[in-house]
């Protein structure tokens, strides 16, 4: 797949925000090369794994900062975005649990998942409380 880059279409204008946005589009990327990479070793697939969870992690961390944030201007949206974080949260605890049941699911559709939802979400929903 072709690797997401961050350009100003995706600046936020709160540096702290877009070096996390930033941040989180690597952990995309390195979860892309992990998957391209891994020819079904058991080794690769660790790999893989912990990069998954790594993002899972790195995008609560996020989401808390993103939503101090908005507390701290004040912005209206504030709980319809909260909303948009949870949908996420799910989706990904979802993969998690097909994981642990021994599903196969670091694929495509899952890479489209994970780059379509934030390149909505940041030149979207973020651009909210950006304005
Ligand atoms: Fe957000």
């Amino acid at each position: 797949m072709n690797q997401l880059k961050w350009d100003e279409s995706f600046s936020v204008q709160v540096d702290e925000l877009d070096e996390q946005h930033k941040k989180w589009i690597d952990i995309i990327n390195q979860l892309d090369d992990a998957i391209d990479e891994g020819e079904g070793s058991l080794e690769s697939l660790y790999a893989v794994q912990k990069t998954f969870l790594g993002m899972e992690e790195y995008s609560h961390f996020h989401f808390a900062t993103e939503e101090k944030h908005m507390q701290s201007i004040g912005f209206e949206g504030l709980e319809s975005h909260k909303k948009e974080h949870a949908f996420f949260k799910k989706r990904l605890h979802k993969y998690k649990k097909d994981l642990e049941n021994g599903q196969q699911v670091f694929n495509n559709a899952l890479m489209k998942f994970l780059v379509d939802w934030l390149v909505y979400h940041i030149q979207e929903e973020d651009m909210k409380y950006a304005r």
